[in-house]
């Protein structure tokens, strides 16, 4: 009797630690409003030096490649780089976009775009637009500290480490979002 009860002490304590260890895994790498930051050095520097440094996996590796074959007309602007420098860009993109690694939020943005739409944008894919609608136009357009939404770090604090949670929203000037 007493050791048929040590050995089911036994298996609760085990099933404990191995659910301790799982949820500390999920809490590590899957949080619900994150998807992976870019990281490379090489990205950062040339695609973080006029705006944000968009993760690759909020869009698909064809945008991406859409992107980097026009990017002497990029929205306005000549962000060409070197062939090199350019091969290198392509690599880590494509390998780390929603379609090749993305997981989390990547997953939602990657679902909201038809297969035979190239977005050159995260703001007009649908999922975005979805989760962004309610918020009023005057609160961005003309506020100096933002004037398009595609400076996602003005109101997402930890949009540099991936993480979008609508919790931890906070508009420049108006504080924080509460719907
Ligand atoms: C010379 C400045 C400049 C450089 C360098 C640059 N961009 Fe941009 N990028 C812009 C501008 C301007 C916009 C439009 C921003 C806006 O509408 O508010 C933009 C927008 C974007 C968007 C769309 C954001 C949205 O609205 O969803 C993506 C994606 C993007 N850039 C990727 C890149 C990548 C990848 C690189 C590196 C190869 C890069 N950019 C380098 C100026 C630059
Ligand atoms: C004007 C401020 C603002 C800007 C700029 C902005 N966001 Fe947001 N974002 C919000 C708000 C507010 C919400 C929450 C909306 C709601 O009530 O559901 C949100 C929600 C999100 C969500 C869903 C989070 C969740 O927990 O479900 C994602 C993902 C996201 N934003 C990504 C981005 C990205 C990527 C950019 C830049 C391309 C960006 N946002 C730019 C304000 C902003």
């Amino acid at each position: 009797m007493m050791s048929h009860e040590r050995y089911r002490l036994g298996i609760v304590l085990f099933l404990l630690c191995v659910g301790g260890a799982f949820s500390l895994g999920v809490a590590a790498s899957g949080r619900e409003g994150a998807v992976a930051p870019a990281r490379d050095p090489l990205y950062l520097a040339e695609c973080g030096s006029c705006h944000f440094a968009y993760p690759p996996a909020l869009l698909p590796a064809r945008s991406w490649e859409r992107t980097m074959n026009g990017l002497e007309r990029h929205f306005g602007e000549n962000a060409e780089v070197a062939d090199a420098t350019g091969t290198a860009l392509r690599g880590y993109l494509a390998a780390n976009a929603a379609d090749r690694a993305g997981e989390g939020k990547a997953r939602k943005f990657l679902a909201s775009i038809a297969t035979d739409e190239i977005p050159e944008r995260i703001t007009t894919t649908r999922y975005f637009v979805h989760k962004h609608r309610e918020i009023p136009r005057s609160m961005w357009e003309k506020n100096p500290k933002l004037g398009s939404l595609s400076r996602c770090e003005g109101c997402h604090a930890r949009a540099d480490q991936g993480s979008f949670d609508e919790h931890e929203v906070r508009i420049p000037g108006v504080g924080r979002w509460e719907d």
